[in-house]
C-alpha cells in the first residue's frame, strides 16, 4: 500500500522505522471521532463548493460504512495504515473509489488529529464526571447512614479530637466537589475546534469553520491556526486534574488501609473489594485501595511525561506531539476504574462503631476540658497548662481522663465542679463544634445537605446503585 505522502519518496520506509512511528496500534481508539470529523468535513467541502453534493454524499455514506465496520469489529488494519487517519481514508477509498481522495482537500492530519482528540476527550470527560459524582453520592449516603458514629480525628496520625465518622468521610466529598469544578472549568478549553487550521497556516478553500463546529458540537473554534494544531494545554490540564483526583483518592485509600488494619479495625471493606493471600489463609488485604494508591504514580507520571514532551517544542506540529496520546488514554482508563472502585468500596464498607468507641482515647477530651476551664474564666493558656497536668496525672493513675474522681481534678484547679464529668463525653465534645463546617451534629447535617445540593444528589436513583 502506498503512503499518503509517498509521492515525494523513492526509497521505502525501513520496517523498524515503521514500527517506531506507526500510531495505529493506539490511536485506533479515535476511530469514531475521526470518522465523525470527516463526515462533517465532507459536508463543509460541498458547502464551500470544493466538491459536488453527490460527491459529498458518497463520501459520507462511505464513511458511515467504515464506521459500521469498526463498530462491528470487522475493520481490518492493513500494512501501511500508519495511523487512524490513514486507515480510515484508505478504507474509504477502497469503498467509494477515487472520490475518496478528495476528502482530505485543504485538511491536514495536524488539524485532524487535534480535532479527534478533543472530540474523543469531550465524551470521556462526560463519563468521568458522572463516575466522580457517583462517588460523591456514595459518600453522602454513607455519611448519612453513620451520622451518629463518633470517630477519632487525627493530626500527625495521633488521636486529636473526637469528630463524627461522617465528618471525616464528607471531607473527601468536598475534595471531589473541587475536582468536579476543575473538570467543568477545563472542559471549556477542551471544547474548542481546531479543524480548518490545516497543517498550520489555515484553510485556503473558504471552509466554514463555524459550520464545522456546529456540526461537531464544539462550543467555539480556535483563533490561530498555528496554535490550533499544536495546542495541547488542555491535555496538560486534564492530566493535572486527574493527578489531583488521584491524590485525593489515594489519601482516602491510605486512610481506609490504616482503618481496616488489625490494629484499628474501624472499618471493614467488603469481600468483593478485597483479596486473600496465597500462603497466609487468614489474610484479607485491601488491594482495591492499595491499587488506587499505587495508580497515582502512573497518572502523575503521565502528567510529567507530557509536560516534558512539550517543553521547548518548536512552533506548530512536530511528531513529538504523537506522544500525547498513550498517556492520556491510559489516564482516562485508570481514572475510570479508580473512580468507580472508590465509589463501590465506600458503598459497601461497614463501620465497627463499637471497636472505634473502645479505641478512642479519653485524652482527646483534653481540649474540651481546657475549654471548660476557660468558660469558667480561666485564660485559655493557663487552662491548657492545668489540663496538661491533669492528663499527666490521669496517665500516672492509669485511668481515663473522663473518669478520674472530682477530687483529683480539684487538686489542679478549684474551678472544676460536679458538672465536669458530664462535659467529658465524645458526643458532647463533638457537638460543641457547631460552627459552619464543624463536627457538631447540626453542622454535619448542614454540610451533608450542602453537598447533596451541589452534587445533584436528588437525581440519584438509589435503586440501581446496589
Ligand atoms: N499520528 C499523528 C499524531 O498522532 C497524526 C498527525 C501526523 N501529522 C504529520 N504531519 N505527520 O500526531
Amino acid at each position: 500500500m502506498s503512503k499518503l505522502w509517498g509521492g515525494r519518496f523513492s526509497g521505502v520506509t525501513d520496517t523498524l522505522m515503521s514500527q517506531f512511528q506507526d500510531s495505529i496500534y493506539f490511536d485506533v481508539r479515535l476511530w469514531q471521532a475521526d470518522i465523525t470529523g470527516s463526515i462533517a468535513y465532507a459536508k463543509a467541502l460541498a458547502k464551500a463548493g470544493v466538491i459536488s453534493d453527490e460527491e459529498s454524499e458518497t463520501l459520507q455514506q462511505g464513511l458511515q460504512q467504515v464506521a459500521t465496520e469498526f463498530a462491528d469489529d470487522q475493520f481490518q488494519i492493513k500494512l501501511g495504515d500508519e495511523d487512524i487517519h490513514t486507515a480510515v481514508e484508505r478504507r474509504l477509498t477502497e469503498i467509494v473509489g477515487e472520490v475518496g481522495g478528495k476528502l482530505h482537500t485543504g485538511r491536514s492530519r495536524n488539524d485532524q488529529v487535534a480535532t479527534d482528540i478533543r472530540l474523543w476527550l469531550k465524551s470521556e470527560i462526560a463519563q468521568l464526571r458522572s463516575y466522580l459524582v457517583e462517588a460523591q453520592w456514595a459518600i453522602i449516603s454513607k455519611a448519612d447512614e453513620y451520622i451518629d458514629v463518633m470517630f477519632p480525628g487525627y493530626t500527625h496520625l495521633q488521636q486529636a479530637q473526637p469528630v463524627r465518622f461522617s465528618h471525616w468521610l464528607l471531607s473527601f466529598g468536598w475534595m471531589l466537589e473541587r475536582d468536579k469544578e476543575r473538570l467543568d472549568d477545563l472542559s471549556k478549553r477542551v471544547d474548542v475546534m481546531p479543524l480548518g487550521s490545516g497543517a498550520m497556516a489555515g484553510n485556503p478553500l473558504g471552509i466554514d469553520r463555524l459550520f464545522l463546529a456546529d456540526e461537531l458540537g464544539f462550543a467555539t473554534i480556535s483563533a490561530n491556526s498555528m496554535d490550533g494544531v499544536s495546542d495541547r494545554d488542555y491535555l496538560i490540564e486534564f492530566l493535572s486534574w486527574a493527578s489531583i483526583v488521584q491524590l485525593h483518592l489515594s489519601r482516602l485509600a491510605e486512610d481506609l488501609i490504616i482503618y481496616s488494619s488489625q490494629e484499628f479495625k474501624y472499618v471493614e471493606l467488603a469481600d468483593a473489594y478485597s483479596t486473600g493471600s496465597s500462603i497466609m489463609p487468614q489474610k484479607k488485604n485491601p488491594d482495591s485501595m492499595e491499587l488506587i494508591r499505587g495508580k497515582t504514580g502512573r497518572v502523575v507520571g503521565s502528567l510529567m511525561g507530557l509536560l516534558t514532551t512539550l517543553k521547548g517544542l518548536p512552533s506548530t506540529y512536530n511528531k513529538d506531539l504523537q506522544e500525547d496520546k498513550e498517556s492520556v488514554f491510559d489516564t482516562v482508563d485508570t481514572m475510570s476504574m479508580t473512580l468507580q472502585i472508590s465509589r463501590a468500596v465506600i458503598q459497601t464498607l461497614t463501620v465497627n462503631d463499637g471497636i472505634i468507641y473502645d479505641k478512642m482515647d479519653s485524652t482527646m477530651l483534653a481540649t474540651e476540658l481546657a475549654n471548660y476551664l476557660s468558660a469558667k474564666g480561666m485564660p485559655f493558656r493557663e487552662a491548657h497548662h492545668v489540663v496538661g497536668q491533669v492528663v499527666q496525672k490521669a496517665m500516672g493513675l492509669g485511668q481515663p481522663l473522663n473518669s478520674i474522681p472530682l477530687a483529683v481534678y480539684q487538686q489542679f484547679s478549684d474551678l472544676f465542679e460536679r458538672d465536669v464529668h458530664k462535659v467529658l463525653t465524645f458526643h458532647r465534645a463533638a457537638d460543641r463544634h457547631e460552627s459552619h463546617g464543624g463536627t457538631g451534629k447540626q453542622a454535619v447535617r448542614n454540610q451533608l445537605e450542602a453537598l447533596r445540593t451541589v452534587s445533584e444528589f436528588d437525581e440519584f436513583d438509589n435503586t440501581d446503585q446496589e
